[in-house]
């Protein structure tokens, strides 16, 4: 830039501008002199702007009040286009919840109860009776849907979309397979990354995996909870619309405990959404080569006193069978069949959508 001819610009003033003049407003791009040329890049918003003509001439005007006639003034005009604002995850609201009818948070207040099982088996018996259906897997800490899916080697999709109000922000697409809609964020972070955040990286990270997803229409979209009662969880149910939660217990007194700490959370004031029902997992024991049998390891009854204790229904009762965790291990979910321990699922997934009054 010269800065002699920098200066002499700063006496173009745009009109359009409470007077400020080009230079100050950014606009000039360009400004060298060789000899008796001087060339002058002007950048403009749009194409065609209407003053382009006029702050040209005013250019070429200045130059030769200063240097006087002799001089040849060329000026160019481009379009710099404004870098539009950005969106992120975050200040995206639930513009991609909009088509989703029933968001549901299945939670448990203890670990490894076989939430995630149900989750799973749940969204795929779902999407059997016909309904939309997705699933996200909100256990940063350990997401177990890629591997009950047999989707970890699938990437999800990604791409800039401009909003009608100007603003760009990223779009995921989740990954379908089994006739469900899977979102984790297994898909994005290995294992040793995931189990690395803290607090509010891992809220946030959280929360924009399920609000930048493109969901579209679905019906039910479900909500692996992490295990526990913590801070993500209060974050998740504040930030995300669910209309409700359903339980997992297994049927031991302790974990039964811990049921009520898992009800509070969505029943306390603040929160206050209904809780749809409790599914006992683990409720017996049927060993393979013995179907017909019933062995209640940890008693009998666990789930219906814990039930008609809260005042919710007893959704169902899903056995502690071998097929179950090597289905979950092949990632081919056991509701993918229809006997044997697919039919468990199958009557877990009327029965919530009787309670939430879903309708195909
Ligand atoms: N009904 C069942 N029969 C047999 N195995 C089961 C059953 N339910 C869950 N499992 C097995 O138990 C283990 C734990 O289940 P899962 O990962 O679903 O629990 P979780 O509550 O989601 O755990 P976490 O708290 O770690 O998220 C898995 O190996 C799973 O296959
Ligand atoms: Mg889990």
């Amino acid at each position: 830039m010269a800065k002699d001819i920098l200066e002499i610009l700063k006496e173009v003033e745009h009109p359009a501008k409470g007077d400020r003049n080009i230079v100050e407003l950014g606009m000039v791009q360009e400004a060298v002199r060789d000899g008796n040329k001087v060339r002058i890049v002007l950048a403009f918003p749009k194409h065609r702007d209407p003053l382009a003509e006029y702050l040209a001439g005013s250019c070429k005007a200045a130059v030769v009040r200063h240097l006087g006639a002799g001089v040849e003034t060329v000026v160019e005009t481009v379009v710099r286009e404004e870098p539009k604002p950005r969106k992120a995850g975050l200040d995206l609201g639930t513009e991609e919840l909009a088509r989703v009818r029933h968001i549901i948070g299945i939670a448990s207040g203890k670990g490894g109860v076989g939430k995630s099982t149900v989750a799973v088996n749940l969204a795929v018996a779902l999407a059997r009776l016909g309904y939309k259906v997705g699933l996200a897997d909100a256990d940063v800490y350990g997401p177990s849907v890629p591997k009950m899916t047999r989707t970890e080697e699938d990437a999800p999709r990604a791409f800039e979309e401009e909003a009608p109000d100007g603003s760009v922000r990223e779009i995921i697409l989740p990954i379908e397979k089994y006739g469900v809609k899977w979102m984790s964020i297994g898909y994005f972070a290995s294992p040793e990354q995931a189990l690395i955040w803290r607090g509010p990286m891992a809220c946030n990270a959280l929360k924009q995996m399920i609000l930048q997803v493109r969901w579209g229409e679905l019906d039910f979209l479900l909500i692996d909870m992490p295990p526990g009662t913590g801070d993500i969880h209060i974050s998740l149910v504040h930030d995300i619309p669910m209309q409700g939660a359903v339980i997992v217990s297994t049927p031991q007194d302790v974990a039964l405990a811990d049921v009520e700490k898992g009800v509070n959370m969505f029943r306390n004031e603040s929160v206050n959404k209904p809780i749809f029902g409790l599914v006992e997992n683990m409720a017996w024991f049927t060993p393979e080569d013995l179907p017909e049998r019933k062995y209640y390891l940890f008693g009998q009854g666990g789930g219906e006193r814990m039930a008609a204790k809260y005042g919710i229904p007893l959704l169902g009762q899903i056995p502690l069978v071998q097929g179950i965790r090597e289905a979950a291990d092949r990632g081919e979910p056991a509701a993918l069949q229809d006997a044997g321990e697919g039919a468990f699922y199958l009557s877990l997934a009327r029965r919530l959508a009787g309670e939430v009054n879903a309708e195909i």
